[in-house]
């Protein structure tokens, strides 16, 4: 699949679990915001054509003037879920061929899974799934806490963004109206298309409470 690609950046969360006093997405990591991170690593990747970021409608400036003089990005009005600032960004692009969909909180992730992405989308692998394999061991517990069953852990795989779809397999994904996901590539799912799976990055982790984010300076240290 050749044509445009578009990078899609849900970045309307709140932050909750991080507990800073403004919205994750504006939170500074050594002197940038984590979307400016998000957006400058989608376009710096060099395989990504325009970025359409989701923002709350309340942090309008404040996206702005994070990206100011960057090319290349567009805002709309996220949602009150992820999926619905992904819908909102997915709206905005009707002519695009390859979509990418980033979380901002991913600020770090290596060029080369952006790059590997897109080339599986466009070798014709229409839904495409970052993963690391789990390295610690799980277990099944029931309501009560205690333990089940030891989950066969080689197959199973974390996942990361960004995600890629074929636009058009992403947009009936995103018509259905099967409840929220945790993420786009699920929504394919529920159609019964197959996700395919490219190397993940640890880079890539999602900064989610303090902690990660001293993982992020670290490593950009
Ligand atoms: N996101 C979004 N719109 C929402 C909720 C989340 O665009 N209504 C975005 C976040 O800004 C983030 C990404 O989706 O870039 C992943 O979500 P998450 O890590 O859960 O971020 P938050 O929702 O901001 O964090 P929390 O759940 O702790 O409040
Ligand atoms: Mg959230």
């Amino acid at each position: 699949m050749s044509g445009a690609v578009t990078a899609l950046v849900p970045a309307a969360g709140r932050g909750v679990r991080l507990g800073a006093d403004i919205p994750k997405a504006f939170v500074a990591l050594r002197g940038r915001s984590l979307l400016w991170r998000a957006v400058h690593g989608l376009l710096e990747s060099g395989c990504v054509d325009e970025v359409v970021v989701a923002v709350a409608a309340e942090d309008a400036g404040h996206a702005a003037h994070a990206l100011a003089g960057v090319d290349r990005v567009r805002f709309v009005t996220g949602g009150a879920q992820r999926s619905d600032s992904v819908r909102a960004a997915l709206d905005a692009v009707p002519g695009t061929d390859v979509v990418l969909v980033h979380d901002a909180a991913r600020c770090l992730t290596p060029g080369s899974v952006i790059r590997d992405v897109v080339a599986a989308v466009r070798a014709g692998h229409p839904a495409v799934v970052p993963v690391l394999p789990v390295t610690d061991t799980v277990k099944q517990v029931d309501a009560g806490g205690a333990v089940v069953a030891t989950v066969d852990r080689s197959a199973l795989r974390v996942v990361q963004t960004p995600q890629g779809f074929d636009a058009a397999l992403l947009r009936r994904a995103h018509a259905g109206d099967g409840g929220p996901a945790t993420d786009d590539a699920g929504l394919v799912e529920r159609l019964g298309e197959r996700v395919t799976t490219v190397p993940g990055h640890p880079h890539a982790f999602k900064i989610t409470t303090p902690f990660d984010l001293a993982v992020d300076e670290a490593v950009l240290g």
